[in-house]
């Protein structure tokens, strides 16, 4: 039987399409997935196959940007079971040291095959012959083998955005062998950290028999990067309108900006670093008058409860602070939930004298390598977290654990005190590391490893 072919040389596969149509726009989708992959996919000109983020929505292929967007329909039913369930109430949790308890559900399960199939069968549809096909994170997991079986002519690469667990976690899974056999798919299997991989091969190797590496196959860590260029040029723009000293104007021109962004997600640390910050101001360590928190948070995945809960958690506690703490001359955190487009981040970096990223797991943390690129030449302090994938190459950061407030508020205290000769030192080392590991070079490895790869050399794992 021949296979039905498309036209698409290269498509990415993702669980959303880089944007979604708004009122008279279009706007880019949340996270850090769709950040990095679209300059990638417009340099391509690829297909991209992904779902709207509407449910029941039954919108055409279209072009946009320099890509061809391929919608796959979800819906509302797949939406509820699939997205919110499985894929961010199962995997998400358990993938983020499990960081709220994941839930495990036989229904959640069925209905992430079936979509998963739906991509797999997307793709079958649309790739040219021979064609490079790359899957992206933890939602199409199974989508390499089945892809595999419907079209053994194309090579499948595959990235995780977020971390591997270790197998004491990620044995917890009830599917945990069909996981690991769609993953085993892929030509390439790619991580954000080394630790990933070492995780990913420990689980094959111990739930399956299976060497990850056998049969040609390559498991590589890649850690992702951001497009270090571009940032300046937005800092530069920014800083022409005279935004940044708009933005601590607006604040009351307080003496330091302590900035986070993130989306509202339990893995970001949100909380744990509002309640560092209010032990800080109680302490006397930091002054509220003196000292303005802005926390931007994304709004995320608003119909799971549990991110309900959160957000209701978050917006308490920054009430409860600023009750304590606010004077006539305003707030000491302005929280802010709503998204903002890349040029306004760009400007709040440049306005913000400490980048607080201190997520409890995540599987890079973008924000901390944007950061540093803005601020070249600038200065600034960057707190970061141990457990986030940049820390493994942004040395020069206060690296801490945000699980202890103790030294969570130490690292920001010694932030706020570093004098800027140091700060300008260590600012200037990191910029120079993600200028030189940029988004570029991470997506030609990857896809030069696709290609050096022989597709028709792996065996399929039984599905
Ligand atoms: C993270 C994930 C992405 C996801 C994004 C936004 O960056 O790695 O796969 O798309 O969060 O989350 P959402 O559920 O809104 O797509």
């Amino acid at each position: 039987m021949s296979p039905q072919t498309g036209r698409h040389s290269f498509l990415v596969v993702a669980n959303r399409l880089p944007c979604r149509r708004a009122a008279d726009a279009w706007r880019a989708s949340p996270g850090g997935l769709v950040a990095t992959l679209a300059p990638v996919a417009t340099r391509h000109s690829a297909g991209w196959i992904g779902w709207s983020g509407i449910a029941d929505d039954d919108t055409d292929p279209g072009e946009h940007a320099g890509m061809t967007l391929i919608p796959v329909r979800l819906s509302a039913a797949e939406v509820t079971a699939h997205y919110e369930g499985f894929a961010n109430s199962t995997i998400w949790p358990l993938y983020h040291d499990n960081v709220i308890a994941p839930r495990f559900s036989r229904s959640w399960w069925e209905s992430h095959q079936q979509v998963n199939r739906r991509f797999a069968e997307a793709v079958a549809a649309s790739a040219a012959p021979g064609a490079r096909v790359w899957v992206h994170d933890y939602q199409l997991q199974l989508v390499p083998q089945m892809v595999r079986r419907l079209r053994p002519d194309v090579r499948i690469g595959f990235f995780c955005h977020i971390p591997f667990p270790p197998v004491g976690l990620f044995a917890q899974l009830p599917w945990r062998a069909e996981v690991l056999s769609g993953l085993l798919g892929a030509d390439v299997i790619g991580f954000q950290r080394r630790a990933d991989v070492e995780n990913f091969t420990a689980a094959c190797i111990r739930l399956l028999g299976i060497d990850p590496r056998a049969e040609g196959r390559i498991v590589e860590a890649y850690p992702v990067s951001v497009d270090s260029a571009h940032i300046t040029a937005l800092a530069r723009d920014a800083e022409r309108q005279d935004e940044p000293e708009r933005i601590r104007a607006d604040l009351g021109d307080p003496q330091t900006v302590l900035l986070g962004i993130d989306r509202l997600d339990h893995t970001k640390g949100i909380l744990e670093r509002l309640l560092a910050v209010e032990e800080l101001f109680d302490t006397g360590a930091l002054d509220p008058v003196t000292t303005r928190l802005v926390q931007i948070a994304v709004p995320s995945r608003e119909a799971i409860p549990a991110y309900r809960d959160l957000r209701a958690e978050v917006e308490r506690t920054v009430g409860r602070i600023n009750g304590k703490f606010a004077g006539l001359g305003g707030a000491s955190i302005h929280y802010l939930h709503r998204d903002y487009p890349f040029e306004s981040v760009v400007a709040w970096y440049l306005a913000a004298d400490v980048l607080l990223a201190t997520s409890l797991r995540d599987g890079m943390n973008l924000v901390a390598k944007e950061y540093v690129a803005a601020r070249r030449g600038r200065g600034g302090v960057l707190v970061l977290s141990e457990f986030a994938g940049a820390a493994d190459e942004l040395t020069e950061a206060l690296i801490v654990n945000p699980h202890d407030r103790d030294a969570l508020g130490a690292a920001i205290t010694r932030a706020v005190r570093m004098e800027s000769g140091g700060a300008h030192t260590r600012i200037e080392a990191m910029a120079a590391t993600v200028a030189d590991r940029s988004l570029c070079a991470w997506a030609t490895r990857f896809l030069d490893d696709l290609e050096s790869v022989s597709p028709a050399a792996l065996t399929v794992p039984p599905e």
